[in-house]
């Protein structure tokens, strides 16, 4: 296949990265936050480099390569020639992310950011991340820019500076929910998930899949007032994992953080599985990702085990619950949301 055929099998960002791989240098690259694509293109067009890939999402193809890091942080220094990352849409993550790469690479490695002008590409121009140099811009097309710094003098990188704590009531006393930039509900409790919460009922307990867990309100609040017995808080974003294993930190019920796309590495044989399930890929609306889980999800619970989902009053979940299950009631609403419960 020829590199320009490549180019049109994966998005736009890295296909501008690739149209543009004259000016990129370096035979070990270090590939931050690829989309489902980017590292099998990447490694197909440039089959005399070396690429190491640090993901922010689970991908369940498992003919892919697993990715060399899937984890909030890194936390050993990467002896890489250059850094390309693709974009993510939080401004915050971005400044996350680069302030931890100041601290793993040496003075002089050149960093080039590719993303959608809609994700915030041209406002990077402006921002100085300590460390970097100001980014100049190399190229655009398709509505995305490539463009390009260096790191000047490494950096101290501390996480614990990017944590932040925000606090949920809850009938057995105060939650304490530990965030950081790219997790979903990063500043307070979310509107649909506080309507779920009010209304869980009496009798959860046993084997629970915190579905989607984010910072993890939903299992820090199962922790502290149901009879759960095993809980499991999975999500695709291994940001979103780290956060909830600090909110879960204190708690003595027997857990586990599950990274997974989907319910790909789910646990079986479950007594409910609770959710405010993801409907967006990246910046797009996506109904398919919540509407794959709700099929599967039969398969993960025991006989007599439910589902527990919150979701936006616009969102066309009704037709797939009554397919996948034979009872499906509200349990609440209001003006914005509705709180499922499907056995
Ligand atoms: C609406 S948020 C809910 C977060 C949290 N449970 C709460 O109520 O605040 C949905 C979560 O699903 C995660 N997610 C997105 N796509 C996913 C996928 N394909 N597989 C598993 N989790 C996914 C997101 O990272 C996000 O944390």
């Amino acid at each position: 296949m020829k590199r320009t055929e490549y180019a049109n099998m994966i998005d736009a960002a890295a296909q501008l990265v690739l149209r543009q791989d004259d000016i990129i240098v370096g035979n070990k690259l270090l590939v931050v936050n690829p989309a489902a694509d980017t590292m099998e293109a990447l490694q197909q067009a440039w089959p005399e480099r070396t690429l190491v890939s640090w993901s922010l999402h689970a991908r369940s193809n498992s003919a892919q390569q697993p990715a060399d890091y899937f984890a909030a942080h890194i936390h050993e220094p990467l002896a890489i020639d250059g850094i390309i990352l693709f974009l993510p849409k939080e401004k915050q993550l971005v400044a996350m992310l680069m302030a931890n790469l100041a601290a793993m690479v040496p003075a002089g490695t050149p960093l080039w950011l590719s993303g959608h002008k809609d994700t915030g590409i041209k406002s990077q121009l402006k921002i100085n991340h300590p460390g970097w140099a100001s980014f100049t811009k190399l190229a655009s097309g398709n509505h995305c820019q490539l463009i390009q710094t260096q790191l000047l003098e490494t950096q101290d990188f501390q996480p614990e500076d990017w944590y932040h704590i925000y606090r949920v009531p809850s009938p057995g006393g105060a939650l304490q929910i530990s965030t950081m930039p790219g997790v979903f509900s990063a500043e307070h409790l979310d509107a649909g998930t506080e309507l779920l919460l009010e209304n869980m009922p009496s009798y959860v307990g046993g084997r629970i899949l915190d579905f989607g867990c984010g910072a993890g309100v939903i299992s820090a609040w199962l922790a502290k007032n149901t009879k759960v017995t095993e809980l499991y808080a999975l999500d695709a974003s291994p940001l979103a994992l780290t956060a909830t294993a600090r909110t879960l930190a204190d708690f003595s019920v027997p857990h586990e953080c599950i990274g997974s796309d989907g319910l790909a590495q789910s646990p079986r044989s479950l007594d409910w599985i609770i959710t405010n399930p993801p409907f967006h890929t990246g910046k797009q609306i996506d109904y398919q990702i919540t509407r794959d889980f709700i099929k599967k999800s039969r398969q993960c619970l025991r006989k007599n085990g439910a589902l527990l989902l919150v979701a936006n009053r616009f969102l066309p979940y009704r037709d797939v619950l009554e397919t996948a299950f034979h009872k499906v009631d509200t349990i609440a609403e209001n003006s914005r949301f509705i709180v499922w419960r499907a056995m």
